[in-house]
């Protein structure tokens, strides 16, 4: 957590998150009882949520990784590269991906097919939010945290151009609360 910070909106509390994803891991290994799920994170944003669930879930199941970078490219459409993971052992797998936030769709749905494509049995996928009001393609999401309208949120894993990651509720991000914040003399990071 750092020490000091803007006082951005909380959207959800560290609290409220810890108990919405206690739910969510008992949803998830009651749907999948004696098949475990290979648990794969989207880095960087999904790493405390993974790690959340992680400590919920029965078994001590490893969190794998993966990166996706999107580039909007030439075409309205965008491409999904996956950058680290892509040849993630998932043969024969339920793999089960761990968004931190679901916005377009772009990068679950990239991932769901590469990894489909690659031979998991299935590709589920639990996130912690979902701004469905931004989705381009349509995208199933089998374990949602919370729904938010469309609104910039950081903290929680999520960040703006890697500020605010270590945050540990999910706030919405205003310029206006930072710039007030550093023209204080205080550094964000
Ligand atoms: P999508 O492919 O458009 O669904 O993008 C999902 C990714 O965009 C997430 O994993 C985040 O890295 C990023 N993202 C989208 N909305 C937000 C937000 O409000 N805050 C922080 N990151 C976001």
């Amino acid at each position: 957590m750092q020490p000091s910070s803007p006082s951005f909106r909380v959207v959800f509390s560290n609290e409220q998150i810890l108990r919405r994803a206690q739910e969510l891991a008992r949803a998830i290994f009651t749907a999948t009882p004696g098949e475990p799920p290979m648990l794969v994170a989207v880095i960087e944003g999904a790493r405390p949520f993974a790690r959340l669930l992680q400590k919920f879930v029965p078994g001590n199941l490893p969190v794998h990784e993966v990166r996706a970078s999107s580039y909007a490219g030439t075409t309205s459409s965008g491409t999904v590269q996956i950058t680290v993971g892509k040849d993630l052992p998932v043969r024969g797998q339920h793999v089960l991906l761990l968004e931190d936030i679901v916005d377009t769709g772009r990068t679950i749905e990239a991932l769901k097919a590469h990894f489909l494509a690659a031979g998991a049995k299935s590709c589920r996928v639990a996130t912690l939010l979902s701004k469905p009001s931004r989705r381009v393609v349509t995208v199933a999401i089998d374990y949602l945290g919370f729904e938010i309208p469309d609104e910039f949120v950081i903290g929680f894993g999520m960040d703006l151009d890697g500020r605010y990651r270590d945050l540990l509720d999910v706030v919405v991000y205003e310029a206006e609360v930072e710039r007030a914040f550093l023209a204080a003399g205080v550094t964000a990071r």
